[in-house]
């Protein structure tokens, strides 16, 4: 039978840890902090921002929002980024994405400080990241996520046989080199690749970051496989689904996290812990 992976647990645990960090944090007179920008109205992104803004009070981390109308022009938002650079009470920068579309999105990556950049976007950070540089430095949070679950389901990444589906910047390419510098052995799958059950039969570990129903089924796969869902769709009924077509009472699959509760609650509870590991990291400075 297939295992699950709970990521609402532990999300929930990692959060317990988060918020007994900032209070020993509080003890010493520091708090940290969170900058998260909105740009506009899209209902799916203020939905974000609004988790993200109350997970950071929850766990005492201090919240800045900065909520700007979608005429804002690319230099005015620079500037508001640029405060928040010098602004001592700040930790982590994250500019809610999809922009405007006359702004330009890797040049306002660029703008914030790669010490502030909660998100792990930054090309400094990005660079780090793939030469796997023994400082630290923040990751993209969804895919360190995924580490995180890796490891506390004690599944086996060093050697293993990994297959990554998608090469976004967000999820696919981080996901690369965070599994790259763990020893795994990597195929980065997508659009142009001609028969991706030809190396998704053989992994131990797939992850499908994807964003269609059914990219993944049961035939594509080898049996006890460990399947990550970071797919996010809404099928023909407007249900929640994920990548993967699985049958939950009987499936070959070894380990699924599961659409909504696998890898979700990861992201927001990962990037709660990187703005505090990015606070310790500043007085390290
Ligand atoms: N929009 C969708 N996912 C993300 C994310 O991880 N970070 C930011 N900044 N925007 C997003």
């Amino acid at each position: 039978m297939v295992k699950t992976i709970d990521g609402r647990k532990i999300a929930k645990e990692l959060n317990e840890t988060t918020k007994e960090k900032v209070q020993q944090l509080k003890k010493q007179g520091i708090q940290p902090g969170l900058a998260v920008i909105l740009v506009g109205e899209n209902q799916a992104s203020q939905r974000y921002v609004h988790m993200k803004e109350k997970k950071a009070i929850e766990l005492g981390i201090n919240s800045i929002s900065k909520v700007f109308p979608e005429t804002i022009s690319e230099s005015d938002l620079l500037i508001e980024i640029e405060r928040l650079n010098d602004d001592p009470t700040v930790n982590g920068i994250l500019v809610q994405s999809p922009l405007p579309k006359h702004i330009n999105e890797q040049k306002v990556i660029e703008t914030i400080d790669y010490h502030k950049d909660v998100d792990g976007f930054h090309p400094v950070n990005v660079g780090n990241l793939f030469l796997n540089v023994s400082k630290p430095y923040p990751v993209a949070c969804t895919p360190k996520g995924v580490m995180t679950l890796l490891e506390k389901y004690n599944i086996n990444v060093d050697g293993a046989r990994v297959v990554i589906i998608g090469r976004s910047s967000i999820v696919g390419k981080p996901m690369l080199a965070l599994m790259l510098n763990a020893n795994a052995t990597i195929i980065d799958v997508h659009s142009h690749t001609k028969d991706i059950t030809e190396y998704t039969k053989d992994a131990d570990i797939v992850i499908s970051a994807v964003g269609k129903v059914a990219t993944i089924t049961e035939a594509d796969l080898k049996e006890g496989a460990c399947v990550i869902d970071v797919g996010q769709n809404l099928d023909k009924n407007g249900k929640l689904v994920g990548d993967v077509d699985y049958d939950p009472e009987n499936s070959k699959i070894g380990y699924i996290t599961p659409v909504p509760g696998g890898v979700g609650p990861m992201t927001i509870a990962t990037l709660m812990q990187q703005t505090v590991e990015m606070c310790e990291w500043s007085k390290l400075k």
